[in-house]
């Protein structure tokens, strides 16, 4: 999910101007985020953050529950209130202090891509060239929204006058997860707060540490106590905390689907807030034999192994053209063994570790599962090094859609390449799939291009490009990978409702 990428893969145009990470020996924000104020948590739970290189620990976090969800919520609805600070804040001062805090970012890009990278495991590099930069884009795309949200008139019969506003939903909570910390936290709050809403969230468990440097700035930059509240935390107890919360008008979130449809049924079983979701993809990438190859390969690659394939945009089914499939796969074996990995504050590094146990165990496990049902290693396949968790970039040939490794998301450093004969095959076969996410195309015909791209059933569809993701396009997906849509201006939809206003008018002056 490389927004908008200043840098193609986190690789500086001038390789001696390279960021440094700073050295962290302490972690100053440990606790929740509630009305400005650092507070420990109601029952004194904490826990653990660990660094996915090293398998060691970072540090403590206080630990929110469905108490000190309570307590966010209360100082949230607090910000809220008629006449508050907050509401009475004219709008170009909402999108002053947007702005403000993308200088904040800015001013802590090192320390935020360092701890990011601790925390996640992302090497540093692309932290700070594209989670830093897409933050910091979303910030100020949004702050430039304040002040131009705006309804209609109606032109309804003389006796009245009719008028809309688009107002804030109110309390939005956001539940966001572990493979972009820093740059979900953005897309959830940036176009809440530029509507004018109160925010509640809560960062992945694996990786709270950005979300709360985050309270600093927001802090700083000046915004009112209890619009942004911030609670680390777990999914059943926080999340679920804030999915029913009577209290809490909108929720959205980004993660697993199954998540998401608890999400959703929590939701109507409490107060049918309203709810957006960005879950899993199936993603089809479509190679045809008349593209630039070489373009395709590094770019599905892309695809596949950015972010360690913990991507809901990994391009984890490719389908390339009878033609051209086998030179496809061997440039992209001799690509993908040429891919470093190791530590993620290294400069030289593009690959680092997956997030946690569990992800490490699915992935291999879904490995071995591919050489069981005949689909053909290439290359990876394993761990990597005794510590940290490490997969070697992984490339299977020859996998057939009835595969797991064809339906399931990995969510890890494994490309699946298919084979097919016809245009026609190829787009009937990447619709079949629960998910329609993103998906891409490679031709040098645009006939073709913008036929396929009508045809196929997803959010987003990228033409000779990958993750190609910008602040103003909006994102989402068809099918089960989520309703609603995040980012440009169809956001703001998502966190407005829209009010009409009739003036009966005086009869003097109807006819
Ligand atoms: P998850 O969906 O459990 O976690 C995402 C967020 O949801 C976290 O903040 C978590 O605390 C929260 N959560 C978990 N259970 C919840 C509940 N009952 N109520 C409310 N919030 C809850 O995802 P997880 O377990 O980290 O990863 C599992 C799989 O999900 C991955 O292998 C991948 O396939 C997918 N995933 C997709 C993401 C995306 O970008 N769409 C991001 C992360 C995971
Ligand atoms: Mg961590």
């Amino acid at each position: 999910m490389a927004q908008n990428g200043t840098a193609e893969n986190g690789v500086p145009p001038n390789p001696a101007a390279l960021p440094q990470p700073c050295k962290l020996t302490h972690i100053t924000h440990t606790k929740l985020f509630i009305n400005n104020e650092w507070q420990s948590s109601v029952k004194g739970k904490t826990f653990l953050t660990f660094n996915p290189a090293t398998g060691c620990e970072i540090c403590e976090v206080e630990e929110a529950d469905k108490a000190d969800v309570d307590k966010a919520v209360e100082a949230a609805r607090a910000a809220m209130r008629r006449a508050s600070p907050w509401r009475r804040m004219d709008v170009s001062s909402r999108g002053r202090l947007l702005n403000k805090l993308a200088d904040l970012l800015d001013r802590d890009r090192t320390l935020l891509a360092t701890m990011e990278s601790m925390d996640s495991g992302k090497p540093f590099l692309q932290s700070f060239f594209i989670d830093l930069e897409g933050s910091i884009k979303t910030l100020r795309y949004y702050a430039g929204w304040a002040d131009k949200i705006h309804g209609k008139t109606m032109p309804v019969d003389d006796n009245f006058m009719c008028f809309t506003k688009h107002e804030p939903v109110g309390v939005c909570g956001a539940i966001i997860p572990w493979n972009f910390p820093l740059l979900m936290f953005t897309w959830k709050i940036a176009p809440a707060l530029c509507c004018g809403n109160t925010v509640v969230i809560k960062p992945a468990e694996q990786t709270p540490l950005t979300a709360l440097h985050m309270g600093a700035l927001i802090k700083e930059a000046g915004f009112p106590p209890g619009v942004v509240n911030i609670v680390p935390g777990f999914g059943p107890t926080a999340g679920a905390a804030i999915a029913s919360h009577m209290g809490i008008d909108k929720v959205a979130f980004t993660g697993s689907t199954e998540v998401g449809q608890l999400i959703k049924e929590a939701a109507a079983r409490s107060n049918l807030k309203r709810v957006t979701l960005e879950l899993g993809g199936k993603n089809p990438c479509i190679v045809f034999a008349d593209s630039d190859l070489l373009l395709a390969v590094q770019e599905a690659q892309k695809g596949a192994f950015y972010n360690q394939g913990q991507c809901c945009t990994a391009a984890s089914r490719v389908f390339v053209e009878e033609r051209v499939y086998d030179e496809f796969v061997r440039l992209s074996v001799e690509s993908a063994e040429k891919i470093i990995a190791g530590d993620p504050m290294d400069p030289r590094t593009s690959h680092g570790p997956q997030i946690n146990q569990q992800q490490f165990d699915k992935i291999l496990e879904l490995v071995e599962s591919g050489k069981k049902e005949g689909a053909k290693l290439e290359c990876g396949g394993l761990a990597l090094r005794d510590k940290g968790l490490f997969i070697q970039p992984t490339v299977f040939s020859d996998v057939r859609d009835h595969m797991r490794l064809a339906k399931e998301e990995v969510f890890g450093p494994v490309q699946c390449i298919l084979k097919f004969k016809s245009e026609e095959e190829a787009i009937e076969r990447a619709n079949n799939s629960q998910y329609g996410l993103t998906a891409a195309v490679f031709t040098r015909s645009v006939e073709r291009a913008v036929s396929v791209s009508s045809a196929l059933q997803a959010g987003t569809v990228w033409v000779n490009c990958y993750n190609a993701l910008h602040a103003q396009a909006p994102f989402g997906g068809y099918k089960m990978s989520g309703n609603g849509r995040e980012l440009g201006e169809y956001a703001l939809a998502e966190y407005t409702e829209v009010k009409t206003v009739t003036i009966k008018l005086n009869e003097k002056l109807s006819v």
